[in-house]
């Protein structure tokens, strides 16, 4: 599925390209299913600069078919999966680094693995280290029902927080309740979401998760008790525009940070930490992982029009 042109699903295409080649430090994987991304509309639209034609796509799961020279972790047959390969996913074959590549349990179907690995380890580092959530805390997710917001919620709740969900149709509001969400509010619905979710905590919450971005800024910052933090890990409905770090300090000395995942997982220790608790979550049964559409490779474009037009609940994954 090739980008042909930087713009809108439209661009997307179905292009018959040659198998790559490898490196000395690299895998080549058939693809069992790909995940569906933010990220890729970002690069897809220009906000991430990317040179086109380019293959679609960054997280997958499959088998292993080839190994570069230098490769001693990873064997032709392994089954793998990658949140960042470096030229696309959305294929039959992808090329993976060896150095971003982690071994799948035999008990998580590939399909699984493709679908958590981006989404799964960004909760995780949300609710671990860019701040530890603690038992007893009140926290706040936007989009509750939607792929990082119900893993959010789930990891959330296994640590004894109490969480306030955002969700925009009852629908996803069921969605956001059976993934734990102790409220949920209907943020399409309310006029003051800031004054909502103070009157449904103690005041307001320790830490905000928001990836909408433009359209719950203001409410995350206005949600928070005295030095809380607003983790702003993305942007579904648009860049926040500039803003005076001075309101930080009037709103009670609160943080702001806007993390992303490669931070995160910047070292092999890093990233095998991440993707080992996740991936051992979901083999137990204690993470639930919602795969909400399976496209072929052919409607890749469907997909990303249903994830920007918020129709989607969990998970979206391409199956070539
Ligand atoms: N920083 C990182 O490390 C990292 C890693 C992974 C993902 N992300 C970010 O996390 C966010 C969520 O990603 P996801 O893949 O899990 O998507 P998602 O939450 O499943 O889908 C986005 C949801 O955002 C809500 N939304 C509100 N206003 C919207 C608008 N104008 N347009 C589109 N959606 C809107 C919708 O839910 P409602 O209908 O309930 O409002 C929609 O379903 C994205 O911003 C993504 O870039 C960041």
């Amino acid at each position: 599925m090739v980008a042909t042109a930087t713009g809108g699903p439209e661009v997307l295409e179905v292009q018959s390209l040659p198998v790559p080649e490898i490196g000395p430090d690299q895998l080549l994987v058939e693809v069992a299913a790909s995940g569906v991304n933010f990220k890729d509309s970002y690069r897809r639209e220009g906000v991430y600069p990317t040179p086109t034609p380019f293959v679609v796509g960054e997280e997958c799961a499959g088998r292993v078919i080839a190994v570069g020279a230098d490769v001693t972790e990873f064997a032709v047959g392994d089954v793998v999966a990658t949140a960042s390969a470096p030229a696309g996913t959305h294929a039959t074959a992808a090329v993976l680094d060896a150095a971003t590549t982690v071994p799948v349990p035999a008990s998580v179907s590939p399909e699984v693995a493709a679908a958590a690995m981006l989404q799964g380890m960004a909760a995780h580092y949300l609710v671990n280290s860019t701040y530890q959530v603690h038992a007893g805390e009140e926290i706040l997710v936007h989009a509750a029902a939607g792929g990082v917001g119900q893993l959010l919620v789930q990891m959330a709740k296994a640590k004894g927080a109490r969480v306030v969900g955002t969700v925009g149709s009852a629908a996803k509001e069921q969605v956001a309740r059976a993934a734990g969400a102790d409220v949920v509010l209907r943020y399409d619905e309310i006029e003051d979401l800031a004054a909502a979710v103070r009157d449904v905590t103690d005041g307001g919450v320790a830490v905000a998760y928001d990836g909408v971005g433009k359209a719950t800024f203001e409410a995350s910052l206005g949600s928070l008790r005295r030095r809380g933090l607003l983790a702003l890990f993305g942007a579904a409905s648009g860049q926040v525009p500039p803003f005076d770090p001075q309101r930080l300090n009037a709103a009670g000395s609160l943080f702001l940070t806007r993390p992303t995942l490669m931070h995160y997982v910047a070292t092999r220790d890093e990233l095998l930490w991440r993707a080992g608790e996740l991936l051992g979550a979901i083999a137990a049964g204690s993470l639930h992982v919602m795969i909400g559409g399976r496209y072929p490779l052919e409607r890749a474009a469907d997909a990303y029009r249903d994830l920007e037009g918020r129709r989607t609940t969990g998970k979206l994954i391409i199956v070539p």
